[in-house]
């Protein structure tokens, strides 16, 4: 099998106005002529119409950071598959630790949003991730594959369709990044549990995500299962994720 290409994905978080929005894309356009990856930027909702526009004529494929589980009606504040689908996006993440964690959002709701995404053509990106105390407490493997388990549960007739994104919490804008044997470790489980799910868990793309930045991707990017990485702080701006996006080409 012929290597896939790796996914580099930026995620704004609630970052962003008209006029930054319009200097980060327009320079990531112009910088990423030479790209081999794919690349997708999962930006604020009011921005999708903006990102769509900028991108135009350029491969970056549009990404959403997180979609309703209902496919429509009195869901006050909720975005959906269908109205992402209708701006082109092509991604969008579900199960953030930041949405776990300040919105509640559990384990059998992420793996519905996945379900209401791949059911109107939008790829989910799944997060797992552990925390800090949970690492501590020796139970990293136990919580990531809980949280992936409630997605192939419910996903598993085309689980091969997902993303999926490792991101441990602890390393989430704290400067503080897994080594890539520490994640690669994480990924291999990871793979392995889709593996029993399909036989098309090669496919998968498993990112890492968690403080990467222009200096560590390369490394991080070397293991055998990493397949991309879902960036943050560094996607904020155009040099680091452009290093980001060259180091994916290599
Ligand atoms: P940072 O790259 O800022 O650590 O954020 C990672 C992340 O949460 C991406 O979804």
């Amino acid at each position: 099998m012929t290597p896939k290409r790796k996914l580099i994905a930026g995620n704004w978080k609630m970052n962003g106005t008209l006029e930054a929005n319009d200097a980060l894309v327009r320079a990531v356009v112009a910088g990423m002529k030479q790209a081999r990856c794919d690349v997708a930027l999962c930006v604020p909702a009011p921005y999708l119409a903006q990102v769509q526009m900028l991108r135009h004529g350029s491969t970056i494929d549009l990404g959403a950071q997180d979609v309703s589980a209902q496919e429509q009606g009195a869901y006050t504040g909720e975005v959906s598959a269908k109205m992402l689908r209708e701006f082109g996006v092509r991604y969008a993440i579900v199960g953030h630790s930041e949405r776990r964690q300040y919105h509640g959002e559990t384990d059998a709701l992420v793996a519905d949003k996945a379900r209401t995404a791949l059911a109107n053509g939008v790829t989910p990106i799944v997060c797992v991730g552990e925390t800090l105390a949970e690492r501590e407490a020796g139970q990293t493997v136990e919580v990531v594959k809980r949280q992936l388990a409630a997605v192939i549960h419910v996903n598993g007739h085309c689980i091969s369709e997902i993303v999926v994104a490792y991101e441990p919490v602890w390393a989430i804008g704290t400067g503080r990044t897994a080594t890539p044997e520490q994640a690669q470790e994480v990924h291999a489980l990871l793979r392995k549990q889709l593996g029993a799910a399909t036989a098309q868990a090669e496919r998968v793309h498993i990112l890492y995500g968690g403080s990467m930045n222009a200096a560590n991707a390369a490394s991080l990017l070397a293991q055998p299962d990493i397949d991309g990485g879902l960036i943050g702080g560094a996607s904020l701006k155009a040099p680091d994720f452009l290093q980001i996006i060259a180091a994916a080409s290599a």
